[in-house]
């Protein structure tokens, strides 16, 4: 229970750039929520961030360092949070944490993180130059 609220130090954002449920439609066939559904909302987490600071469409381009810490069960509220970590001319490099929390207790636990990059793309989906702050 060490990591508890750890997100929400160390210049995290205090915001989940999304909030949602682990349902029963989100397991394998054992009953466990998978991976590629926790990976799929924090992309989505870091496409926001990406997307609201290059002020328009952008793609995914690589996914680096990504842990699974712990499991999450059916019914947990999974908060993702995405911090900008730096930006290059149409890239950006976006860390993104998931916690999860059983819905009848107030005790957080990080579950996964990955360093997630994005490219500011134009209408024709080549990169575009990421505009000033
Ligand atoms: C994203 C995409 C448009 C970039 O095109 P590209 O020709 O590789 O672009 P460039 O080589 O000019 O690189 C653009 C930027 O991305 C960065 N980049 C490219 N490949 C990268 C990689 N594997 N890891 C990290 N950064 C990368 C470059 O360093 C550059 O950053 P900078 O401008 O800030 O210096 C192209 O790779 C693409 O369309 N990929 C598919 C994206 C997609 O469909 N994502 C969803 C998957 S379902």
């Amino acid at each position: 229970m060490g990591d508890i609220d750890v997100a929400l130090e160390d210049g995290c954002p205090t915001e989940p750039a999304v909030r949602t449920i682990a349902m029963p439609a989100d397991t394998n066939p054992a009953g466990d929520i998978f991976g590629g559904w926790l990976m799929a909302q924090m992309d989505l987490a870091a496409g926001n961030a990406a997307t609201r600071r290059a002020r328009g469409r952008c793609a995914t381009v690589a996914v680096d360092g990504m842990v699974f810490h712990r499991p999450v069960f059916v019914g947990d509220e999974v908060s993702l949070y995405a911090s900008i970590e730096s930006v290059g001319r149409t890239s950006m490099k976006i860390h993104v944490e998931a916690w999860r929390r059983s819905r009848n207790d107030e005790d957080r636990f990080k579950v996964t993180e990955a360093l997630f990059t994005f490219v500011a793309i134009d209408e024709h989906g080549r990169p575009r130059a990421i505009p000033t702050e």
